[in-house]
């Protein structure tokens, strides 16, 4: 059995070598993304093992069946970035890993909450300059908010979690009712009840055709003056402009993105001494109010451990058993 691996980091390697070592399997840890440049690479190898937020194309599933691919297994949640049609259409079934850790997500997510309630970033940049004064950046503690939670999966369910220990008023919002939040009253009937009644909105549901830019103006114009939205989730769940429009009017108060909808040629490159050429990002990265981290709520020791190892696991088993762990794409 012979894998290629695609994206692969400094900080992934040692997993993956352990892994080489523990099941005899050889696997070809290539550093770049998957892409129109390297996918011939695959030629020659029964499964690939990828990670990305770029898309995956159709034109690269017809390259993976004319390689003889027969498993795709992604060692990452998100899987908005891949034409699945055309994975079917070309019989590459492919997997995931689902529950990789919900906890580093949600635990970056109450990190960002903090820091948004705080204004960690607006006294770091006064104190740069030797302002040390208080006023007029007083806060409010989060034991007398109320955050909406929207989406109750894996992720939104562990930042409930954490929420609680901080007596925090939550109500969420999901068309799939958990039933111990259920019986814990915690749903609201719909996103607009909830933005009637949250000071504090955190996305954590999959990016959908449904719900691109659930967040534009008319969700923004509904909420509580002064509101702070918090994205790990995905970015096109938010319409950036629309989102800047409610910052300028104080609609919104502050926003917390660990994803943009153009986030591919910024996130994890580094541009140091470049200028970006997006002015939504740079408009929204300038506010003393925006904190913009780049797509790094998942990235701890365990979360990359995990994925890396499930990841194998799936491709493996698969080759072995013909077994789908975390499917995404079946193939009869
Ligand atoms: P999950 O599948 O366990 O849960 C998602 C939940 O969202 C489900 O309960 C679903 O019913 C709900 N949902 C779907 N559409 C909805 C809508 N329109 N309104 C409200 N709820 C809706 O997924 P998860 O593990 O909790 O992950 C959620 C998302 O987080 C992933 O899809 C991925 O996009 C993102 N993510 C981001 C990072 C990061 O590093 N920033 C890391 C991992 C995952
Ligand atoms: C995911 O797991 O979906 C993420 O957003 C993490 C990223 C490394 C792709």
């Amino acid at each position: 059995m012979k894998l290629i691996a695609f994206g692969v980091r400094k900080d992934e390697e040692p997993y993956f070598k352990n892994w080489e070592q523990q099941n005899d399997v050889k696997i070809k840890l290539v550093p770049d993304l998957l892409s129109e440049e390297n996918i011939d690479l695959i030629k020659g190898y029964d499964g690939i093992i990828g990670l990305q937020t770029t898309p995956y194309k159709r034109e690269y599933f017809e390259k993976m069946k004319d390689a003889g691919i027969k498993i795709l297994s992604i060692r990452n949640i998100g899987i908005d970035n891949i034409d699945l049609d055309a994975a079917k259409d070309n019989q590459i079934p492919i997997t995931n890993v689902p529950a990789y850790s919900p906890s580093a997500i949600a635990e970056f997510t109450i990190t960002q909450i903090m820091q948004l309630i705080r204004h960690t970033k607006i006294f770091n940049e006064k104190m740069s300059h030797q302002d040390y004064r208080w006023e007029p950046n007083i806060s409010r503690q989060i034991n007398q908010m109320t955050v909406g939670v929207a989406g109750t999966g894996r992720i939104g369910r562990a930042v409930i979690n954490l929420l609680n220990g901080l007596g925090t008023k939550i109500i969420a919002f999901d068309p799939y009712h958990n039933p111990e939040l259920e019986k814990r009253g915690m749903y609201v009937d719909s996103m607009e009840a909830m933005y009637r009644k949250a000071d504090v909105i955190t996305l954590h549901m999959p990016a959908t055709k449904d719900n691109y830019h659930l967040l534009d103006a008319a969700a923004f114009s509904q909420m509580k003056d002064g509101v702070m939205i918090i994205n790990t989730a995905r970015g096109t769940l938010i319409d950036s402009e629309a989102l800047i429009k409610a910052l300028d009017s104080g609609k919104v108060g502050g926003a917390a993105l660990d994803t943009y909808e153009h986030e591919l040629p910024i996130f994890d490159h580094d541009l140091t001494g470049q200028k970006i050429d997006d002015p939504i990002f740079n408009n929204l990265n300038e506010r003393n109010n925006v904190l913009i981290t780049p797509h790094i709520a998942f990235y701890t020791t365990e979360a990359v451990k995990n994925m890396v190892e499930v990841a194998l696991n799936c491709a493996t088993t698969y080759l072995n058993d013909g077994k789908m762990t975390n499917p995404v794409v079946e193939i009869d």
